[in-house]
């Protein structure tokens, strides 16, 4: 009997194509997030699933599913799934790392750019009829040249958006638990520094850290207060790493000039306080979100659960110590 796949939501076709190669693929082709009780009873019978952020993979699900071997999460980031539970019960955990990471550095600088010419809020005033004639401070933003750039977390999309930055003439600080080798740090133009000097120096903020117990409210009321006042904090890692209501208030006072986010603390959700802002730019998680990079994606998530069925090494293992 082949072994049985489980597809929580929809994905791009290529990665069912090479499920069913080897597997019978039960495949939940909707973009309808599955309830607890459905993914409970799918996971009865699967020895493998493919699944996403917005799958609350919890250690009561997987103390339900006696036949599981991998989860293969279509992401990066994998906080919705309980990884030490699936360790405990011999479960592998895949991620996406690396296939991603261009697209995410593009978006970045897409938000710091945007946030700094203020370019929505520039269409936004077009759009509404409100353009009437070239002003000589119409819209007025600032530049990035010359501006410091803080980047929290320097793996590897925050590497990537230090390359992009040095393009924009951008001096560089970062703040990570371990410095770059030199050599590096040097082609990166990157200087290491602690989180605190980090915040009161630079005019943009960038978060690049997991999500996890250590990060969680990472950017909170006494980060907020010790950022330079006017500068711009920038999120395509995860919401809830942000003290979202203290972003708020910091936005509300003027401490800060505006703030690009991609990413929410309750998503799909977003504070009304950030949706009364016009100097916040939100967008809906689309991170990773171009057809090249969201179609490797999800092949590589195929092919990672593909690996463990067959009782090969998958190439993006979270807890590697469960393979043999
Ligand atoms: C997207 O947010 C990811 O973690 O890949």
């Amino acid at each position: 009997m082949k072994p049985r796949v489980f597809v929580t939501r929809k994905v791009y076709p290529q990665a069912v194509a090479i499920l069913q190669e080897d597997f019978i693929v039960d495949y939940r082709d909707t973009y309808e997030v599955a309830d607890p009780d459905t993914l409970k009873r799918k996971l009865l019978l699967a020895d493998g699933i493919v699944c996403q952020l917005t799958d609350s993979i919890t250690a009561e699900l997987l103390a339900l599913a006696p036949k599981l071997k991998v989860v293969s999460q279509v992401a990066v980031g994998y906080d919705n799934i309980d990884v030490d539970a699936a360790t405990a019960r011999g479960i592998v955990v895949t991620n996406t790392p690396g296939v991603l990471t261009e697209s995410t550095a593009d978006l970045t600088l897409a938000l710091i750019l945007s946030v700094a010419r203020r370019v929505p809020e520039a269409e936004r005033y077009l759009r509404c009829g409100s353009w009437k004639r070239w002003d000589i401070d119409l819209l007025a933003g600032i530049d990035l040249n010359g501006k410091t750039l803080g980047i929290v977390g320097m793996g590897r999309i925050g590497q990537a958006v230090a390359r992009r930055a040095q393009g924009f003439s951008m001096r560089i600080l970062y703040s990570a638990p371990t410095p770059l080798p030199p050599a590096l740090g040097d082609e990166l133009r990157a200087q290491h520094v602690p989180l605190r000097m980090l915040l009161q120096q630079s005019d943009f903020v960038t978060l690049h850290v997991p999500y996890r117990e250590s990060t969680h409210h990472l950017i909170g009321v006494d980060e907020l207060a010790v950022m330079k006042r006017g500068a711009f904090l920038i999120n395509t890692s995860r919401g809830s790493i942000v003290h979202e209501a203290a972003l708020v208030a910091a936005l509300e006072e003027k401490m800060l000039s505006g703030a690009g986010l991609d990413v929410f603390e309750h998503e799909p959700k977003v504070h009304q306080g950030l949706l009364a802002l016009d100097n916040v730019v939100l967008l809906p998680h689309i991170g990773s979100a171009t057809i090249a990079t969201r179609t490797r994606m999800c092949t590589l998530a195929a092919e990672n659960c593909a690996a463990v069925l067959k009782g090969e090494r998958p190439k993006n293992p979270v807890n590697p110590g469960v393979l043999r």
